[in-house]
């Protein structure tokens, strides 16, 4: 009744650019750590969302905000301590290099103050993503994510590039190539390379764990362009080190960070050198009115303090490698062909099938659904939408792992039994 009445609803006065998920949609009634509950009271793991990093509803979170919020919340016109003490607590945690932040409110936000920064400094407008990439939503973000607008509708001054195999043994030198041969096709093209973006956990490409890009970082750095590494996703523990880029042994020269940040609070960020900012800074100014507020960097401090414990990097890491053990098995005992791979807590189905993307597509959204009537959340990513991907919070306990494994096993024992069926 209520899920017709807010669908009819959300129909009229929502704009048309929304999808949600599932057959039947989720109406939310409440949520705390990794649970959403609906509101007939029917609960779900929350395996799809990587914002709550800490969980939902967090007291901590909600205690820290709601004292700013009753002290000052303003902006970064003034001086304010909540806000300096959070931004030197956060590029602390980054190499030597990576020395100032600026915030921002979202991923998409973050990225693109990143790509005006880069071609400034770079004075080169060009940019290469990956094939798949996903970087959000503003327009000049937009142009380089091929995955939300498609190869066509990139940006003249945009270069797709292949990702290579994940089984790829030399993965990192054919990388490298691909952007070698990409700066070419960008210079002649009259928009030489000034940026290049790589979402560290390669996650809209079917989330790729490469073992190094130290020698893609060299060509970057030989094309005369910065490397971005945008950790809206792979940021803050998920990998089971601090940032995505430290498992593929390389240092940015920007670093973009938004989703988990403030745990749900609106919050992003740019961190690179201070001279980078100061040049950039001198010709442009950058303020964005809710970015860097007292309450969201309240929130934002107490994931850091999470991340500095070590607490979310060691559970990605025993989280990780549990879930992706108990699935290997369940597939190991199954006749559809998919393989686990995972960046710690960040976990890929992959159907494989490339040759017959649509039965791979097809089968992963038939797992998403099923999984769904077992109570868990998760999603699809990759080429094809060919990869089931599973996020859960960083707090997760082992018994809530160990239910996802367990729903994942009813999910793909039913699309065997589907496939059969229909004689495939
Ligand atoms: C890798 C990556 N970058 C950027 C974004 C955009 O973030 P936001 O939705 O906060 O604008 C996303 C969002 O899914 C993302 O996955």
């Amino acid at each position: 009744m209520i899920k017709e009445f807010l669908e009819q609803t959300r129909e009229r006065v929502l704009g048309g650019t929304y999808r949600t998920f599932y057959s039947s949609p989720l109406v939310v009634g409440s949520a705390s750590g990794c649970t959403i509950t609906d509101v007939e009271g029917a609960e779900y793991l929350d395996a799809y969302n990587n914002v709550p990093v800490i969980g939902h509803s967090s007291p901590e979170i909600a205690e820290a905000v709601n004292r700013q919020l009753l002290r000052a919340n303003t902006h970064t016109r003034y001086l304010d301590r909540p806000v300096i003490d959070y931004a030197d607590q956060l590029v602390s945690v980054f190499p030597d290099r990576l020395e100032s932040v600026v915030f921002a409110c979202s991923g998409s936000e973050a990225n693109d103050l990143a790509l005006r920064v880069a071609a400034h400094a770079a004075g080169r407008d060009g940019v290469i993503v990956t094939r798949h990439a996903y970087h959000g939503t503003t327009r000049s973000v937009a142009e380089i994510s091929p995955s939300l607008v498609g190869l066509d509708e990139i940006g003249e001054h945009v270069e797709a590039i292949d990702v290579p195999g994940w089984d790829e043994p030399e993965f990192d030198a054919q990388f490298a190539a691909a952007i070698r041969q990409g700066g070419i096709r960008l210079e002649r093209r009259g928009h030489p390379c000034g940026a290049v973006v790589l979402d560290s956990a390669l996650t809209s490409d079917g989330i790729v764990q490469p073992r190094s890009l130290v020698a893609t970082v060299e060509a970057i750095h030989k094309l005369g362009a910065m490397y971005i590494a945008d950790e809206v996703q792979s940021g803050f523990g998920r990998t089971g080190s601090a940032w995505g880029f430290e498992r593929l042994h390389v240092v940015p020269d920007l670093v973009t960070l938004g989703k988990p940040m403030a745990n749900g609070m609106p919050m992003s960020a740019v961190i690179g050198p201070r001279d980078v900012f100061a040049a950039f800074g001198e010709s442009q100014r950058y303020f964005n009115t809710f970015a860097g507020t007292a309450a969201s960097a309240a929130a934002a401090g107490v994931v850091l303090s999470a991340l500095e414990s070590g607490a979310l990097t060691e559970r990605a890491r025993s989280g990780g490698a549990r879930l992706t053990a108990q699935l290997a098995e369940i597939i190991g005992e199954s006749e559809v062909p998919a393989r686990v791979r995972h960046n710690g807590l960040m976990l890929g189905v992959d159907f494989l099938d490339r040759s017959e993307s649509n039965t791979a597509r097809r089968r992963a959204s038939f797992i998403v659904e099923e999984l769904y009537r077992e109570r868990v959340l998760v999603s699809t990513t990759g080429p094809c939408a060919n990869v089931v991907k599973l996020r859960p919070p960083l707090t997760i306990s082992d018994e809530e792992l160990d239910s996802i494994a367990r729903g994942f096993g009813v999910a793909l024992q039913r699309l065997e039994i589907a496939e059969r069926s229909h004689g495939e």
